[in-house]
């Protein structure tokens, strides 16, 4: 990976220059997004985006591991993190270090990323000490969406606010370079960006986030259910898809496509 921005490169950004994180799933993707940002995060949201399942849990190592190949062939500067799916390291410290281990030999990426704070803190340390850089993820947590009976904002309560101070300590403390700070109040996830020595990266966080990240496909306009009100939608592809299949489907009913420079004659054979 040499030539990439580096994990440790990204640590040293705190309160300096904001961080610019985006989802990268394929190999075009990751082509026309790696000059622009930072860090190309191949996201369990996958699952959901690509793959057409109701959340995160549908994601699987093997998913993960194809999608990261894909977006590692594709990129040449940002760094990249491949997210940890749902089953691959909350049960055991061993099960962490092995799904961690497999994801970096089989992808070659820069780091992977884990849900949770001070309940994942063993695993996070473990794979770090075995020289793995790790991303943490804390506030909502896609991968709970089913103990917590759906996706609830945190920070609201005092309670719960401190609950995610000691998260983004057990996370700094274990030794992750960073952290993503998802679906958190404002005050609160710019308290935590005071609080801590790494960067965090908000996704409905806060502007004072060290850095931020989106769903690509949700920032391009491509999402095709509903987008939550944290996304900005920078382009409208879902559009832009509709403009050109009805287009084509036109062309080819009317028999305006294929047009003769499409064609192959017997005199002359260009592709
Ligand atoms: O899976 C994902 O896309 C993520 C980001 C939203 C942070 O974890
Ligand atoms: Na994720």
């Amino acid at each position: 990976a040499a030539g990439r921005i580096t994990p440790a490169a990204l640590l040293a950004r705190k309160g300096k220059e904001p961080i610019v994180c985006l989802t990268a799933y394929t190999y075009p993707i990751a082509r026309l997004l790696d000059p622009h940002v930072d860090l190309l995060l191949v996201g369990d949201s996958v699952a959901m985006v690509l793959h057409g399942h109701p959340n995160t849990l549908g994601a699987t190592m093997d998913m993960m591991v194809a999608h990261g190949q894909a977006v590692m062939r594709g990129s040449s500067r940002a760094c990249v993190v491949v997210d940890m799916p749902a089953g691959s390291y909350e049960d055991t410290v061993e099960n962490a270090v092995a799904s961690a281990s497999r994801i970096m030999r089989e992808t070659g990426c820069d780091a992977v990323k884990l849900e949770g704070g001070v309940a994942i803190a063993a695993q996070i340390a473990a794979i770090v000490a075995i020289g793995i850089p790790v991303m943490g993820h804390i506030g909502l947590l896609p991968q709970s969406v089913e103990k917590e009976g759906g996706y609830k904002i945190k920070g609201r309560s005092e309670a719960n606010a401190e609950a995610l101070y000691a998260d983004a300590r057990a996370v700094e403390a274990s030794g992750a370079f960073s952290v993503v700070i998802e679906g958190t109040v404002e005050p609160v996830a710019a308290e935590i960006t005071r609080r801590i020595r790494i960067p965090t990266v908000g996704i409905g966080a806060s502007p004072a986030c060290d850095g931020q990240v989106l769903v690509t496909d949700d920032a391009i306009g491509l999402t095709v259910d509903r987008v939550p009100k944290f996304v900005k939608e920078y382009a409208h592809l879902r559009d832009v898809v509709t403009d050109a299949a009805a287009a084509y489907a036109r062309d080819v009913r009317s028999r305006a496509f294929p047009g003769p420079e499409h064609l192959f004659s017997l005199t002359k054979d260009k592709a």
